[in-house]
């Protein structure tokens, strides 16, 4: 298994990424493409899943999405960067899976039940969601998903759904592993998790100017109210970015900081300065790619051809051990 170097990994098409999605998860991608076969799939059959009604939008959440990615550095000719539905052996492969898996495995998936109330969702397809990311990983015969902690339920669901259809057709699919990565915490705007939905991100899309702005209204330690009152860096937000784009922050950000010779404003306008060095290169490539349409279409283009190469491939494969039409 560890031989396995064929990584598959996915998102739903949210749009234009922010710098938690870039530092959970984007750029380790963009790392992992030197030594593995890697697979970034922007998984829209699953945004229907909970968002069916408002497609006209999908489109345009895709094309961004695929300019961060390309933008990142992930490169077409060494990575298939590809759309889910631009590949529909993904779809064959999910009613196929549908047809052998106890509906309770997908009841006991945790998110299930939680989300299915929260958010009022009844669906069919959603009951079967990680079934089908469960094919997404499968059709590639991957060894590794590089995912977040929440997603381990998912993997191991594709872990079984592997074991399942192996006992009953013999040995087709690799279990494969979730693979981890530590990375440092992007608090959004307001101090809570980074998210579109609570209006606190920073984009990768945005611009200087506007990245400024958000930083300057970003919250700090609340019992730093003026310059020369001490801060606490470990709980500050902005302390926080810093870390991740501030070399030397601990001796040169901290230090100032609790003994209150460093203000909040000054100190925002240097994490400004050093977060927007830092996303320059990617920020000019993205600008590149939305004045090139053509560009973004040829990369997913050529991605899914070489996703779909494999995924006929498998497909064959599969229909063979169950005895299906070719
Ligand atoms: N469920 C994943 C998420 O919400 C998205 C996803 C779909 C995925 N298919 C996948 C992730 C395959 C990894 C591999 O983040």
């Amino acid at each position: 298994m560890s031989e396995n170097r064929t990584v598959l990994s996915g998102m739903q098409p949210t749009g234009r990424l922010h710098l938690g999605n870039y530092e959970g998860a984007l750029k380790n991608w963009v790392a992992l493409q030197r030594d593995f076969d890697m697979h970034c799939c922007i998984v829209d059959w699953h945004a229907l899943t909970s968002d069916f009604a408002d497609t006209a939008g999908l489109p345009e959440r895709i094309r961004q999405m695929a300019i961060d990615y390309l933008a990142a550095g992930l490169d077409p000719d060494k990575t298939a960067v590809f759309v889910q539905s631009h590949v529909k052996e993904h779809a064959e492969l999910h009613l196929l899976f549908s047809m052998i898996i106890p509906i309770p495995w997908l009841e006991r998936v945790p998110s299930y039940k939680d989300k299915a109330e929260e958010l009022g969702l009844d669906s069919y397809g959603f009951l079967g969601y990680p079934l089908l990311q469960a094919a997404d990983i499968l059709i590639y015969k991957a060894g590794w998903v590089p995912v977040g902690q929440d997603q381990l339920p998912h993997i191991e669901l594709t872990r079984e759904v592997a074991r399942r259809f192996n006992s009953l057709y013999g040995e087709v699919f690799p279990e494969p592993q979730a693979k981890l990565t530590t990375f440092p915490a992007v608090p959004g705007t307001d101090g809570r998790k980074m998210s579109k939905s609570y209006e606190n991100e920073i984009s990768l899309s945005h611009s200087e100017e506007e990245t400024r702005a958000r930083l300057k209204k970003m919250f700090t330690d609340p019992q730093k109210l003026r310059k020369g009152d001490p801060g606490r860096p470990e709980i500050c937000p902005v302390y926080a970015l810093h870390k991740i784009y501030t070399p030397g922050c601990e001796s040169a950000i901290a230090p100032p900081c609790r003994t209150g010779e460093l203000g909040c404003v000054d100190c925002k306008m240097r994490l400004a300065d050093n977060l927007n060095a830092a996303l320059r290169p990617l920020r000019e490539r993205r600008a590149a790619l939305e004045r090139d349409t053509n560009a973004v279409d040829r990369a997913l283009a050529s991605g899914a051809d070489r996703a779909r190469a494999k995924a006929s491939a498998t497909m064959t494969e599969v229909r063979r051990a169950m005895h299906l039409a070719p």
